[in-house]
């Protein structure tokens, strides 16, 4: 019986990828390798380290490849059986012999608040974790949703990791205002998606990890369409700050935007280089 706090780690993976057309047309975003490794297999390690081993994935249209890749593959697996190419599969071995993964689909792109409310179904009423794959993440101490739920486990509310960007970036990302309870971390008062830099409350940005309580399902059933006609985990989670207490964390680590060409390609130059230190 695992008696972690979090035992479920959500995989919102239905988006388009229209920033990697062509490559996203007929495969995923979340397997684009960085190296070896596709983007969704850095996010349940990173899950798997932090002392997960139930994955739920939302996929959509033309997202088959992501079952097949946390599957068997018996020809190719009897093909190298015996050859140093083995050596390659250990991880995803691994992986595939110590969590369990489910799957249920978005069958319309109608944001990421939706896109998690889609995933409750395979979640239940507890509180789980939130990675986004195409934020890759890494850290030599604890990854960062380990730190999360070092936090979790003191404060029992939700938590959205946050970092600091630019000011002109701001439009990017959700962006939070908050007051500083303890070393890195906010109690956040306000939340407002993809601001002008203008009218940014502050250069904290969310990027993709979150802690929610089991709460944030009603919420977002009843958070109407925001920016883009989209319904946005940050309306819903503003509203759950309303009502009670949801945290900013400020973690410890490299955080890698790799939704975006320019920060994918930053990802490869980095993993490359601490492959061959
Ligand atoms: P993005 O904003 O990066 O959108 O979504 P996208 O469609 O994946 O990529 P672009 O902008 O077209 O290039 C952030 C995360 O939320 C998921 C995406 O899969 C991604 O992990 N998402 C977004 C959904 O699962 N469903 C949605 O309706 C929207």
């Amino acid at each position: 019986m695992n008696s972690a706090p979090i035992k479920k780690c959500l995989f919102p993976a239905a988006g388009y990828g229209t920033r990697f057309l062509p490559a996203t047309k007929a495969t995923p975003k979340e397997m684009l390798p960085v190296l070896t490794k596709p983007l969704i297999q850095y996010g349940v390690e990173e899950a798997v380290e932090a002392g997960i081993n139930t994955m739920a994935i939302v996929t959509g249209r033309g997202k088959r490849a992501l079952e097949d890749h946390f599957d068997r593959s018996y020809e190719l697996e009897h093909q190298i059986e015996g050859s140093s190419k083995e050596l390659l599969m250990t991880d995803i071995r691994t992986i595939i012999r110590e969590c369990t993964f489910s799957y249920t689909r978005q069958v319309e792109m109608k944001g990421l608040g939706h896109a998690i409310l889609t995933g409750e179904t395979l979640i239940g009423h507890e509180p789980f974790a939130v990675v986004l794959a195409d934020d890759l993440c890494d850290n030599d101490g604890d990854g960062v949703l380990a730190q999360m739920i070092e936090l979790y486990k003191k404060h029992k509310c939700s938590i959205v990791a946050i970092e600091e960007v630019p000011k002109e970036d701001t439009s990017k990302y959700g962006v939070i205002a908050g007051d500083e309870i303890e070393e890195n971390v906010f109690q956040i008062t306000d939340m407002v998606e993809k601001p002008d830099p203008k009218d940014a409350p502050s250069n904290l940005a969310i990027i993709g990890r979150y802690i929610l309580t089991p709460d944030i399902f009603d919420i977002i059933r009843e958070t109407k369409p925001g920016k883009g006609g989209e319904i946005q985990i940050t309306d819903a989670l503003l509203e759950q700050a309303k009502n009670g207490k949801v945290l900013a964390y400020k973690f410890q680590g490299q955080r890698f935007d790799c939704g975006s060409v320019d920060g994918f390609v930053e990802a490869t130059n980095y993993f490359y280089k601490k492959s061959k230190a």
